[in-house]
């Protein structure tokens, strides 16, 4: 048995819209600038925090970059975009609204992560779990506008419990969901993750046109080959190594989960996971007005 539902939105590949990608070499993470060829309008998907965990400084060198890059155009940022909650990278989101306004959106399941690493954390009653410290919650099917282009949201977990891919025009951003052909799929075994509801998340983005260019939200560089991060719907098809070819559910199922029982934490895990539920901001000041993260021992 595989549910796996239909794309609830058209899609329109006459529409092209402009991407800038921003690689982050300590976390492997591609951040992107989505701009509408028709306006100034733009968007920040999965933008990454500096954070030197040996020293708990952090810092914002990659997100200046982003925010440069806009300026220099003239361009206005209308939305920050998170595909999920990253477990590998702290989000520098709310530190780019300062600077440039816009409105800050992630999947509407959120609360369930909240939820979960709320009590992992022991967070208490003062963490809220609604997913009030994000500006919108998209649904499936959702839509939401990019100056005069619209994109639509698709529902994809199983990598967390809330992931969620941006179409617009001709491009897809999968965050987590898939990686390039030759680096197949991300692991599933964080917390709420599940190795059976990705591959139906998989199987459901495979369902948009052939040519959707699709872009990536890691790239690892497999087999020394340089790093990559755009493909399309058709390559991932006939080429991705973990779900390409009509590889079977159970198959993928059974790989997957022996591959993430191999897998390390990522490094920056337990930082990532205690900002970025809170929309990439840091945890409360003590009464002395300083900052801490947690380290939960034998909590993950
Ligand atoms: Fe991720």
């Amino acid at each position: 048995m595989s549910s796996c539902p239909a794309i609830p939105f058209a899609t329109d590949l006459l529409v092209h819209p402009e991407v800038v990608a921003f690689f982050d070499e300590a976390t492997n993470t591609i951040s992107y600038i989505v701009k509408d060829p028709n306006s100034s309008a733009c968007a920040v998907i999965d933008s990454v925090m500096d954070f030197d965990y040996a020293s708990g400084r952090i810092a914002y060198e990659g997100a200046d970059k982003i925010i440069a890059h806009i300026r220099a155009n003239g361009w206005s940022l209308e939305w920050l975009i998170e595909t999920h909650v990253h477990a590998d990278h702290l989000s520098a989101a709310p530190y780019i609204q300062t600077k440039l306004g816009g409105k800050l959106g992630i999947g509407d399941q959120i609360t369930v992560v909240q939820d979960t690493f709320g009590k992992i954390f022991n967070e208490g009653t003062e963490f809220e779990r609604n997913g009030s410290q994000f500006d919108r919650l998209f649904a499936d099917g959702d839509s939401y506008q990019i100056g005069t282009m619209t994109v639509h949201t698709l529902f994809t977990p199983g990598h967390t419990p809330a992931d969620m891919v941006h179409v617009v025009g001709d491009a897809a951003f999968v965050g987590d969901t898939l990686f390039m052909p030759d680096g197949g799929s991300a692991r599933a075994d964080f917390p709420g993750g599940d190795a059976r509801t990705l591959y139906r998340s998989i199987q459901r983005l495979l369902q948009l046109p052939d040519a959707m260019r699709l872009f990536m939200c890691h790239d690892y560089g497999p087999n020394g080959r340089d790093i990559r991060w755009e493909t399309t719907v058709s390559e991932q098809r006939d080429h991705n190594i973990h779900v390409g070819s009509g590889t079977d559910e159970d198959s993928f199922v059974a790989m997957r989960e022996a591959r993430d029982a191999t897998l390390a934490m990522p490094k920056l895990i337990i930082p990532s996971l205690q900002v970025n539920m809170r929309a990439g901001q840091l945890p409360p000041k003590d009464e002395d007005g300083k900052t801490f993260l947690k380290v939960p021992v034998n909590g993950l």
